[in-house]
């Protein structure tokens, strides 16, 4: 669908912690919006920050080729909350205004901000300050509400995969418990998948309770059953002391519990950092082009969103401010727990 009347002229900018297929999206945005639809596109540097400081690049195709594989995002990224409540309580009014102002100034018809919880909070504010949004969801810790998936999530837990899958060697080896912690501060989806594809003995999420005690036992179970080694996965957000990682903790309370060698390993940034999975660069072209086309047919104040494989758009009202964690009862952890698999909270 060509536009009839004038191209229109839209930002995008990326928000919050990077991942892999920012700009796989950035691609699918920019080449649909200008190949198919004739618009202009301009991207905003470093996030929010950009938007307020008016600080963007002009956006051509010839400068959206190549880009599809590579890691992090072209555009910068940020932290930047223009709405952030002070510690008195109030919120400034400058950011939100500043925004506005340059948006109108630029002559913009809409704005795609691609980001996490976070991103779709701020995009659904600015929307309710009359700017035409279009949320993107990404993030590695695939916690978005109203959406099945995000982008970055498929290549995180290839990266953790392929590390899981080297620890096992080491505990083999020295009949060690090898501590693996991954990232996700509410959600374990990472962990989950992680830990369920790289065999780990015993995963430990945010949303299932653990006791030290049953995770311990487990691993005794273990070493009866002639398996002197386990692998533990771990998700940075699980319950543990403010003065060291998820990790550490788990990998002391075991050796003073069990005195069996314990070795941790924190994947940190490793698992936020390089190229796309193909499945990643497929998710995040989809769902840059939809946006394309949700801004095309005037569709604004949403979220694109994968329900069931199909794409589908979802008002960022609904999305801001909520978390999609990992419901107890998700078939992979009922399926994960008949196979022997601890999650921390079976042995009491
Ligand atoms: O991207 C999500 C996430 O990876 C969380 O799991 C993690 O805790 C957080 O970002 C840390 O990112 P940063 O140090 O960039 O704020």
């Amino acid at each position: 669908m060509k536009l009839p009347k004038r191209a229109k002229r839209i930002g995008i900018l990326t928000a919050g912690g990077d991942c892999p297929g920012l700009n796989a999206a950035i691609r699918g945005v920019g080449k649909t919006a200008i190949v198919e639809y004739g618009m202009e596109v301009i991207g905003f540097r470093a996030g929010f920050l950009g938007l307020v400081n008016n600080e963007y690049i002009e956006l051509k195709e010839s400068q959206l080729s190549g880009i599809l594989t590579l890691g992090g995002t072209i555009l910068g990224t940020s932290r930047e909350k223009p709405f952030k409540i002070d510690k008195n309580g109030n919120n400034s009014k400058e950011k939100p205004e500043l925004i506005k102002e340059n948006y109108k100034n630029l002559g913009l018809d809409a704005i795609i901000c691609i980001g996490g919880n976070g991103t779709m909070k701020t995009a659904n504010m600015l929307s309710r300050e009359g700017l035409n949004v279009i949320g993107i969801p990404k993030t590695i810790d695939n916690d978005v509400w109203g959406t099945d998936v995000t982008f970055g999530f498929d290549s995180a837990v290839q990266i953790a995969v392929e590390a899981i899958d080297r620890l096992h060697t080491t505990a083999n080896s020295h009949q060690r418990v090898m501590i693996i912690e991954l990232m996700g501060h509410h959600a374990g989806w990472l962990a989950l998948y992680a830990g369920m594809a790289a065999g780990g003995d015993i995963i430990l999420i945010p949303e299932l309770e653990y006791n030290i005690r049953s995770v311990c036992k487990k691993i005794e179970h273990r070493y009866e059953e002639n398996k002197p080694y386990s692998i533990v996965v771990v998700a940075e957000g699980i319950k543990h002391p403010k003065n060291m990682t998820a990790g550490t903790h788990i990998a002391e309370a075991i050796h003073t519990y069990t005195e069996i060698e314990t070795r941790e390993t924190v994947l940190g940034y490793i698992q936020r950092g390089g190229s796309p999975t193909p499945n990643d660069r497929i998710l995040a072209t989809r769902y840059g082009a939809f946006a394309a086309q949700c801004i095309a047919e005037g569709r604004f104040g949403m979220m694109v969103a994968l329900k069931d494989n199909r794409l589908s758009a979802v008002p960022l009202e609904e999305v801001g401010g909520k978390l999609r964690l990992v419901d107890p009862g998700f078939p992979l952890i009922s399926k994960a727990r008949k196979m022997g698999v601890s999650f921390g909270d079976e042995y009491l």
